[in-house]
């Protein structure tokens, strides 16, 4: 589909990869930048229509679905994540958490807005998923789990809408420089890479980004996971943790 003239809305767009995206949109001519963020205050960029959206309040997402209408480009960029193992944690909460947000609150988006994509002739739906869609990372178990089931709502949500016309993006990436990564040591990329990757795949109607070679790798592993990625996962961690 075409940047140039899209109307778009990115969620998180306050900081990071929601930002990034924002500002390239804007930069690649798209006519309307709806910067979506549980506190719109913090967004000043005067090029984008700052919108308060918490994605996990189902009123408003409904109201925002209502406000946009003339949406033809949404990008599910919100996201949260603990750093934290599936068994040790007192209780669910944080688990529920992540779920909550990057699962629940990401599905009732695309529900909102897939009749405001057909209305306005098909457009697309861009997902940020993560390397880890596609294994779980030691110490990250709650986390990792939100991110494979968005890549499986993703694949369903592309059969879902591909009779409306509307293109379905799944992005795959091993670490930004955001504050998400923040404690995390090693070669991080730029969000505006990311972001710019992201828009170039979008513009040719590609359906999966694999933003970098690391994620590559991880996903030409998966038939040969037990033997490829875990047991090197399993030593780093069981070294990592004395
Ligand atoms: N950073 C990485 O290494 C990396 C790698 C691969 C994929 N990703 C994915 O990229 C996306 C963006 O992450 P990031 O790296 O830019 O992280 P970030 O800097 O932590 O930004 C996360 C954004 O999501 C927003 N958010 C969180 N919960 C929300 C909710 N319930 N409703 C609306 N907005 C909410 C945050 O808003 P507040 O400011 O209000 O908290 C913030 O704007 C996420 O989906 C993440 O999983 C990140």
């Amino acid at each position: 589909m075409r940047i140039d003239g899209a109307v778009a809305l990115v969620t998180g767009a306050n900081r990071g990869m929601g930002q990034a995206l924002a500002q390239e949109l804007v930069a690649r001519g798209a006519r309307t930048v709806y910067a979506a963020a549980r506190d719109p205050e913090r967004i000043a960029d005067e090029r984008v229509v700052p919108i308060r959206l918490d994605i996990t309040d189902p009123d408003e997402v409904a109201e925002a679905a209502k406000r946009c209408a003339d949406t033809t480009l949404l990008v599910n960029n919100a996201g949260i994540a603990y750093v934290a193992p599936l068994i040790g944690p007192p209780s669910l909460r944080r688990a529920r958490e992540q779920m909550e947000t990057n699962y629940f609150g990401t599905l009732s988006m695309c529900r909102a807005f897939a009749p405001v994509l057909r209305d306005n002739g098909g457009g697309a739906v861009v997902n940020m998923l993560s390397i880890v869609s596609f294994f779980s990372a030691p110490g990250m178990g709650s986390f990792c789990p939100t991110k494979a089931a968005l890549w499986s709502l993703t694949n369903g949500l592309r059969m879902e809408l591909r009779e409306q016309g509307t293109l379905v993006v799944g992005v795959h990436a091993s670490f930004i420089d955001t504050r998400m990564s923040e404690g995390i040591d090693g070669p991080k990329h730029p969000p505006a890479d990311v972001a710019a990757t992201i828009l170039d795949a979008v513009a040719a109607g590609r359906e999966e980004v694999l933003a970098d070679e690391d994620t590559r790798e991880m996903k030409a592993a998966l038939p040969r996971d037990l033997e490829l990625i875990y047991p090197r996962l399993e030593s780093e961690y069981h070294a990592a943790s004395g």
